[in-house]
């Protein structure tokens, strides 16, 4: 996958593009490019925001800007997917970040402050996403959450099946993961469940499947 990401904040991005699994995939079957808006504003000093019609507080950031980057990029209107990272957006799932990492090329766009002008998302974007219902400062965060779940369902990005029944999964019909335990098998007296020090592999999966239901049932 191509995947590209739009923002004023290009360098909040190392730390993440260091880390496994992204850093596993990336090179390989994920190539990354970061954007700055100000880079390729037409307008003077790099300026990317401006005051919102009609009044009110904060900046918004604007539909002439977001269009030069994207004709810098891709000389005329992308073929491929533009996300707009927006609280307003669709939910952002499993099943979401599923649809996306089949895709071979893949835009994110970002904003902060009071967001972006209402035609980036309507005309310039082809999909609305948001990670919550809450409010972040910009849409690094939103966009790094985006990029560390699809990285996880790319080949090659985690050891073998660990991906496949992982909470939300269509494994676990989109339910909840069973409770994990490691070594010291007691510790303060909290024990280990004796079906997981059994090796009996039938009981082990079956007591799984029942405590994933367990949980299923309460959420
Ligand atoms: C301060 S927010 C703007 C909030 C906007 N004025 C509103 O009330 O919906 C600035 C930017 O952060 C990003 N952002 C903040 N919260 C987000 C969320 N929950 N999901 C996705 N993006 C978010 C978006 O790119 C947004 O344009």
């Amino acid at each position: 996958m191509l995947l590209d990401v739009f923002t004023q904040v290009p360098h909040a991005f190392a730390w993440l593009t260091e880390q496994r699994p992204l850093a596993s995939v990336l090179g390989g079957e994920l190539e990354l490019r970061l954007f700055n808006y100000r880079d390729t504003s037409p307008l003077r000093s790099g300026q990317v925001d401006d005051d919102p019609y009609g009044g009110g507080a904060g900046m918004v950031l604007r539909v002439d800007v977001v269009a030069a980057a994207l004709d810098a990029v891709y000389e005329g209107a992308p073929a491929h997917r533009v996300v707009a990272l927006t609280p307003q957006g669709r939910p952002l799932t499993q099943a979401v970040v599923e649809e996306l990492a089949l895709e071979p090329q893949l835009t994110l766009l970002s904003s902060r402050f009071e967001g972006f002008d209402e035609r980036i998302v309507t005309q310039l974007a082809s999909d609305a996403i948001s990670i919550g219902p809450y409010v972040l400062s910009g849409g690094e965060l939103p966009a790094m959450v985006l990029l560390d779940a699809i990285a996880r369902r790319l080949p090659g990005a985690l050891a073998e099946g660990s991906g496949e029944n992982e909470s939300f999964s269509e494994a676990l019909e989109g339910g909840l993961e069973y409770p994990h335990y490691t070594r010291p098998a007691e510790f303060r007296g909290w024990l280990v469940p004796d079906v997981l020090l059994s090796g009996d592999h039938a009981r082990i999966d079956g007591w799984r499947r029942e405590q994933s239901r367990a949980r299923n049932a309460v959420s």
